[in-house]
C-alpha cells in the first residue's frame, strides 16, 4: 500500500522526466544511484540564474556579481546545514570523485612510507585509485578491510582490524552503489577515533537517502555529489573538520585561492577558498541550492518510510521470480536491487528492460573488486528513490517477467 502521509502523486508531478513514455510505455526511473532525475525547482533555479542572473563570482563590485557571490556562497551555508556542520568546512568541486582525489592529493604531504590506508572491497572506483595513487607516491601500504562472502561486513572483524592496523586514514562509503547496502559506520569510526585514524566517508550514495548528520557521526572528511541529490550534473564538495581540511596541501592552483603573488612565490589563502581556483560551476551550485531546499522541505522520516516500504515490494517481488540471484542486503538498504538471471548477461536483460520503459543500470558499476568478491563480471541493478512508485515496480517485475520469456 502506497504511504499515507507521502504525497506521492503530487512529488512525481514537480519531476518533468519522470512523466513521459519511453519505448510506447510510461518511464519507469531505475538508476538513481546514478544520476538523480531533478525538481523543476532545480531546472527553474539553474535557468533563471542564466537568464537574469549570469556573472562571476568573487570578482566583481557590480550588482550582478554580488548577488551571483551572495547566492553561490548562501548555497554553501545550505548545504552546510544539510549536514550540520560549518560552511567553511564545505568546498564545492566537480562531484564526489573530484573531492576524493582532492583529498588524496591533498594528505600526500602528511603520509610517509610507514603509514597504512585503509580502504574496503566495496568501494566505488573513485575511492580506490586516489588511494592506490597516494600510497604508491608516498610508499605508504594500502589495505582493505575484510568482507563477508555475502559482501557485508563483520563489524567485530573491522574493529579488530582498524585496531591492530592504527592506519593514517580510513576510507570507507557511507552505502554501496552497487548494492546499495548501508555501512554501520559508527562503530567502525569509533574504533578508528581511538586509534587516532583519520576517517573518510564516501556520502555519494548515503547523501540524499540517509541525510547524515556529520558532526554527529564523527569522521573527519565526508564527499558528496549533488547530482545523486537532485542536483545538476558537475558539481559535487568536500566536508572537512576545519582544522583538518585547511591543513591538506591545495591540489589545483591558480586566481582565487591565493592571498598574494609574487613572480616567484605565492601565499594562499584559508579553506574553502584555498581549494576553489578558478570559475567555478555557478549555476550548478545555485541549482543544488534548490535541490537542498527541495531536500530539506520533506520530512526525512517519511521519505525513508516511502523508500523502504518501495524496496521491500520490490525485493519481495523479485525474489519470487526463479532463477533470480539477488546481491544486496535485503535488510539494511538505501534501495538499491542488484541481481542476475541465471547465467544471461546482464547486458542483455537491461537492454530488454529499455525496450520496456524501464532504466536500469548494468555493468560492474564501478566497483570491479566487489565483483570479483561476489564471483560475478556484472549485474543489473535497480535503483530506487523517494519518487518511485508501487506502480513503478509492478511495471518493472512484469517488463523483467517478459523478457525472461524471451530469454529462456
Ligand atoms: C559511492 C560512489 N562514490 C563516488 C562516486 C563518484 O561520484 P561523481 O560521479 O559525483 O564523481 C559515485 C558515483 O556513482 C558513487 O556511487
Amino acid at each position: 500500500m502506497p504511504s499515507q502521509e507521502f504525497d506521492i502523486t503530487k512529488i512525481r508531478n514537480d519531476f518533468p522526466t519522470l512523466n513521459q513514455t519511453l519505448n510506447g510505455n510510461p518511464l519507469v526511473y531505475l538508476d538513481s544511484g546514478a544520476t538523480s532525475q531533478k525538481p523543476q525547482s532545480v531546472i527553474d533555479a539553474t535557468t533563471r540564474f542564466y537568464n537574469l542572473g549570469n556573472a562571476n563570482v568573487h570578482r566583481g563590485r557590480h550588482t550582478l556579481s554580488e548577488r551571483a557571490t551572495e547566492q553561490y556562497e548562501a548555497a554553501r551555508l545550505k548545504t552546510a546545514d544539510y549536514f550540520n556542520v560549518n560552511a567553511k568546512e564545505i568546498v564545492w568541486t566537480k562531484g564526489a570523485t573530484e573531492a576524493l582525489n582532492l583529498l588524496a592529493h591533498g594528505l600526500q604531504r602528511q603520509i610517509t612510507g610507514e603509514d597504512t590506508v585503509l580502504i574496503t572491497p566495496l568501494e566505488h572506483h573513485a575511492n580506490i585509485v586516489p588511494w592506490q595513487v597516494l600510497t604508491q607516491n608516498t610508499g605508504a601500504t594500502l589495505s582493505a578491510l575484510p568482507l563477508e562472502q555475502n559482501a557485508t561486513f563483520n563489524i567485530a572483524r573491522c574493529i579488530d582490524m582498524i585496531t591492530h592496523t592504527k592506519a593514517k586514514v580510513m576510507c570507507i562509503s557511507q552505502a554501496s552503489n552497487a548494492l546499495g547496502n548501508i555501512t554501520n559506520l559508527a562503530p567502525l569510526i569509533a574504533a578508528a577515533k581511538a586509534v587516532g585514524t583519520l576517517v573518510v566517508v564516501d556520502g555519494a550514495q548515503g547523501a540524499m537517502h540517509l541525510r547524515p548528520n556529520l558532526k554527529q557521526l564523527g569522521c573527519d572528511f565526508y564527499v558528496f555529489s549533488a547530482h545523486k541529490m537532485l542536483g545538476p550534473t558537475g558539481v559535487g564538495g568536500l566536508y572537512g573538520r576545519y582544522e583538518l581540511l585547511n591543513a591538506l596541501t591545495p591540489y589545483q592552483t591558480g586566481g582565487e585561492m591565493i592571498d598574494t603573488v609574487t613572480l616567484e612565490k605565492s601565499s594562499y589563502r584559508d579553506a574553502p577558498a584555498k581549494f576553489e581556483t578558478g570559475t567555478p560551476n555557478i549555476a550548478g551550485v545555485i541549482g543544488f541550492s534548490a535541490a537542498i531546499d527541495y531536500l530539506s522541505a520533506l520530512n526525512i522520516e517519511q521519505l525513508q518510510r516511502h523508500e523502504q516500504a518501495i524496496f521491500n515490494y520490490a525485493a519481495t517481488q523479485l525474489s519470487k521470480i526463479d532463477g533470480i540471484t539477488i546481491y544486496s542486503d535485503l535488510n539494511n538498504n538505501i534501495g538499491t536491487l542488484s541481481f542476475n538471471y541465471k547465467s544471461e548477461h546482464h547486458y542483455d536483460l537491461a537492454t530488454l528492460l529499455d525496450g520496456f520503459g524501464i532504466a536500469v543500470r548494468s555493468g560492474h558499476h564501478c566497483t570491479q573488486p566487489l565483483m570479483h568478491h561476489l564471483g560475478v563480471k556484472g549485474t543489473v541493478r535497480a535503483s530506487f528513490a523517494f519518487y518511485n512508485t508501487h506502480q513503478d515496480v509492478d511495471n518493472f517485475i512484469n517488463a523483467l517477467k517478459e523478457t525472461i520469456e524471451l530469454l529462456d
